[in-house]
């Protein structure tokens, strides 16, 4: 049977539920977000090119890597200094056999990583800011992580951005983190019926 993945993991609620559908997920990922039109890793191209400076030995953290699917642009972009952290080793696994990151870590955002502070370059967090994986509490976290100046970009959906308190939150960090741009909204996955209406949020720490 062909499981419907989008559909259980965006509905799923229970962290460790969710840890266990990546991990049958895993290995048909790539394909499957190939096939619906994953829109993450142009629009991350396209912030890169367009909108700020990141230096190719800048040091970049993946936050919620999965399998690598957006570093893949940062790689053909000719970045090599990134990290990858996310909650699911099987996902990291599949991003482990791309030989893009420099360093993999296996930790849940939804708490303080163990991460040092202050250290990357760019945070960049695409398809992890939403229903049933990471909430608004990963937003102090990913700034923690930044250096002073630097930038992160973030995927949030439309439907959840208020719902589940991004737009609070970030409201709530205007003194550390200053918006920089947000694009119009755009289907992450076009030929995905299910597919949610994402905006890109290019912020630079203050
Ligand atoms: C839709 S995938 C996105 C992966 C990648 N960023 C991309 O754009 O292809 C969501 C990822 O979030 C990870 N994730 C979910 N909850 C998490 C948590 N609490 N901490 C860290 N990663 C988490 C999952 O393991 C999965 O790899």
């Amino acid at each position: 049977m062909v499981k419907k993945w989008l559909n259980i993991v965006y509905k799923e609620k229970n962290s460790t539920r969710l840890k266990k559908h990546y991990r049958e997920w895993a290995d048909g990922y790539d394909s499957d977000l190939k096939e619906w039109g994953y829109a993450y890793p142009s629009k991350v191209k396209q912030i890169l090119e367009k909108y700020i400076t990141v230096k190719k030995g800048s040091k970049i953290l993946d936050a919620g890597c999965g399998t690598g699917y957006v570093a893949e642009v940062l790689k053909a972009l000719r970045y090599n200094n990134i990290v990858g952290i996310d909650y699911s080793k099987d996902m990291l696994r599949v991003a482990r056999s791309k030989k893009i990151y420099k360093k993999l870590v296996c930790e849940s955002l939804s708490k303080k990583t163990s991460l040092k502070g202050n250290q990357f370059d760019l945070v960049i967090c695409t398809g992890v800011l939403t229903s049933g994986h990471v909430g608004p509490v990963a937003i102090k976290e990913l700034i923690r992580l930044t250096k002073n100046k630097s930038h992160l970009i973030l995927s949030i959906s439309e439907a959840i951005y208020e719902k589940l308190g991004f737009k609070k939150e970030i409201e709530k960090r205007a003194d550390e983190i200053s918006k920089i741009y947000i694009s119009k909204p755009f289907i992450a996955l076009p030929n995905h019926k299910s597919s949610a209406r994402s905006r890109m949020y290019l912020f630079q720490k203050i």
